[in-house]
């Protein structure tokens, strides 16, 4: 495999963007075995070139150029960006194929998205209408994100799910409508409580271990206290206290 030396500082150039965008298919996709690969085949890096030209025109006023530009790029990739997107460094689409990217949304640094995402609108409102995407955020086959909405940084985005709330920084959404199965190393529960997960393949350390006992020990405690103070007031009160009232004999 040819090598690509990592950027260690901003890249400037167009040039030295390419060269980034190389490197990084390189870093995510063990698939890609030589610069030529991606050169020729890989449709999200034709994708992203063309979304850059596209986006040059579209922000120094020339429209309709840009959008013929964003046309003739989902001709050749089936992977539709609009010009006014805006895109952060190190974006990889996987394979591509049924990718849209909506006017007004934005993406953060390091985001990687698979065939079939769309990044879409849920009004006719001309103002901010698609999602906001954090850094490094992954969102994986299928997935759909839609209206202005904001997935925080390092989440993911299950296969076929339909995301349509916004969500905090390493959340895991999975389902339709999206729902947060984990945010970070905590599982959430069906109550939507968050629980450190001990049955995750990765060796739990022993401080993970012990918060995970006493988050599971406070919600017992939490349903037992609810259960208590809705007791009917009719239960006979404890010994002491009917001592006290006079009503032992
Ligand atoms: C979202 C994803 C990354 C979560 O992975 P994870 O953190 O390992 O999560 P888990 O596998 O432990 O799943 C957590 C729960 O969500 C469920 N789940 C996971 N992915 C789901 C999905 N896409 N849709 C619905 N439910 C899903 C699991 O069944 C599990 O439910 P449970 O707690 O009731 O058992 C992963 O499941 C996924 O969707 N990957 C897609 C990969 C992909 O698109 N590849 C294509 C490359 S071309």
């Amino acid at each position: 495999m040819s090598e690509i030396p990592a950027l260690s500082t901003a890249p400037t150039t167009a040039w030295a963007r390419i060269r980034e965008d190389v490197q990084t298919i390189f870093e995510r996709d063990p698939a890609a075995r030589s610069i030529w690969d991606i050169l020729l085949a890989y449709p999200g890096f034709h994708a992203l070139q063309l979304y850059r030209v596209s986006h040059w025109l579209w922000t120094h006023g020339f429209l309709t150029l840009g959008r013929f530009i964003s046309h003739v790029g989902r001709f050749l990739t089936g992977i539709e960006i609009h010009p006014g997107a805006t895109i952060g460094r190190r974006f990889f689409i996987d394979h591509g194929m049924a990718v849209v990217i909506g006017e007004t949304a934005e993406i953060g640094d390091d985001v990687t998205i698979y065939q079939g995402v769309t990044l879409g609108g849920t009004s006719t409102h001309p103002g901010k209408r698609h999602p906001t995407i954090g850094d490094s955020v992954q969102i994986f086959s299928g997935a759909k994100v839609l209206g202005p909405i904001t997935v925080g940084r390092h989440s993911r985005i299950g296969a076929g799910s339909v995301l349509v709330m916004s969500v905090p920084d390493h959340s895991t959404v999975v389902g339709i409508p999206g729902k947060v199965v984990r945010t970070g190393g905590l599982r959430h529960t069906e109550t939507g409580k968050a629980v450190i997960d001990l049955d995750s393949s990765d060796l739990p350390d022993p401080v993970t271990r012990a918060l995970g006992a006493l988050l599971e020990r406070i919600e017992v405690l939490e349903k037992r206290l609810g259960e208590s103070t809705a007791a009917p007031a009719s239960e006979p009160a404890p010994p002491i206290l009917r001592k006290a009232s006079g009503e032992d004999h």
